[in-house]
């Protein structure tokens, strides 16, 4: 069966190791493209949205090996440049072989990457920053194509800090002529990330982890091997079901640096965080507390990926919490679970108000995309009783083993 059962209720104890970050390694197998050669890639997360990627790799040409998780890519013979079908809807991140591409061979035709229940999720800005460049678009109902004889190096502003549109057009300048200025770039850890492995295969990019990035092209660059960072989203959803039930556990390796804004929101809510060379503890010896208003912002905000899972333990503090969502049009989809497990919580355009019960029952309920999913995990642990989350495949997309993690904090949980 494709899902989670669980028996909740009790405090969680214990300490795991935290992954490699998805979201970090997603566009550095991308820019694996920009080098005619090999890349080693190491802490990379065993989970779906890699090996999708790597497929893609492997459909343009490229070989694609493991040891453990150290992942290689051998990009020095690229030969296809039309991504379509199945393999691009099936995720978003397949947007980002765009800039990649275009910096190696200079021309891509892909259908448009599917959005997802958070959001229609266009690449409007993806197309139009890249545009700058002089990539010209030629967009039709389900595709585009994008060609471009030399991409041109271009000082511009993003309307909006996107992520990804920021990565591609990273991969996009770090080949091309001339200088490029992104403004209003934005400045997640992943785009940090991105710019270290560049940076270390040769590229000349000036105003890493600032909104500001100067990117110098340059003729061509080397091989290369880079650590992945650790997932800020995993350790944030650990942290996150500490706090819903209560208990003492430590993430071992957890990248504090990148969770500031999740310290912060668990210190108001009564826990108790300890930080040290080896990673994040937090005890929390009592029910949590409301958070009287939490928005989503981009980073060093609080995370957008962390809002349905601090929902979820917001469902059993004591007294009222709103939480505000300004990333995403559409990302409330696990309330209506949540209630089928007790929640009270109801929502207004893009706010949701949840009152606080002392406990959530457990029931069947269904995962719909991979936050929401992981964050119904969370109100499993913190319910009385069975829970059991379907379309676990969802989860497996960003979470390596969600159930051995868990089962590492102390928690009765299993795949069903
Ligand atoms: C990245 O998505 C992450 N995915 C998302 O994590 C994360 O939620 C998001 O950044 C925000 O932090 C990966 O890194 C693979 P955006 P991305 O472009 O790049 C709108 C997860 O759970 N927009 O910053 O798609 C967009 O619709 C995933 O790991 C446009 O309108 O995010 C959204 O409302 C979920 N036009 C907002 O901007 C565009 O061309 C933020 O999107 C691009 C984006």
């Amino acid at each position: 069966m494709d899902s989670i059962h669980m028996y909740g209720g009790n405090f969680l104890r214990g300490e795991t190791k935290i992954q490699g970050s998805k979201n970090a390694v997603l566009p550095i197998l991308a820019a694996s493209l920009l080098i005619k050669g090999t890349c080693v890639i190491e802490n990379c997360p065993r989970i779906a949205d890699v090996y999708h990627m790597q497929n893609l790799l492997q459909e343009l040409g490229c070989t694609v090996t493991w040891s453990g998780n150290q992942i290689t890519v051998d990009a020095s013979y690229v030969n296809e440049n039309s991504m379509g079908g199945e393999s691009v809807r099936r995720m978003r991140s397949s947007v980002m072989l765009l800039g990649a591409l275009l910096g190696r061979i200079g021309e891509v035709a892909m259908t448009y990457p599917g959005g997802c229940v958070i959001g229609k999720r266009p690449i409007d800005l993806h197309l139009t920053s890249l545009s700058q460049m002089g990539v010209e678009i030629v967009e039709e109902e389900y595709h585009f194509t994008a060609k471009v004889k030399k991409l041109k190096g271009v000082d511009y502003t993003m309307p909006f800090p996107s992520v990804g549109a920021t990565e591609n057009m990273i991969l996009a300048a770090a080949l091309a002529e001339g200088t490029t200025v992104i403004r209003n770039a934005a400045k997640e850890p992943e785009i940090t990330a991105l710019c270290e492995f560049l940076k270390a295969a040769g590229a000349n990019i000036e105003g890493v982890e600032t909104k500001v990035l100067t990117i110098t092209g340059v003729k061509e660059l080397h091989e290369v091997k880079y650590k992945v960072p650790n997932d800020r989203i995993v350790a944030g959803t650990y942290l996150i079901a500490a706090l819903a039930c209560s208990g003492s556990i430590f993430l071992e390796q957890a990248p504090i640096e990148h969770l500031h804004a999740l310290i912060e929101t668990a210190k108001h809510m009564g826990g108790n965080i300890t930080v040290n060379g080896d990673g994040l503890g937090i005890d929390v010896i009592r029910r949590i507390k409301a958070i009287p208003c939490l928005k989503t912002e981009v980073y060093d905000g609080f995370p957008t990926d962390l809002q349905s899972q601090i929902m979820a333990a917001m469902a059993v503090a004591k007294g009222e919490s709103i939480i505000e969502e300004t990333i995403f049009e559409n990302r409330f989809r696990i309330v209506d679970e949540l209630r089928k497990m007790g929640a009270d919580i109801r929502t207004e355009k893009n706010r949701a108000y949840i009152i606080g019960r002392k406990r959530l029952e457990g029931a069947v309920v269904e995962a719909e995309e991979l936050r929401g999913g992981a964050a119904l995990v969370v109100a499993g642990l913190s319910a009385k009783g069975k829970t059991v989350v379907n379309n676990r495949h969802f989860i497996e997309r960003g979470y390596e083993d969600i159930c051995r993690d868990f089962r590492n904090l102390g928690a009765d949980i299993n795949i069903g």
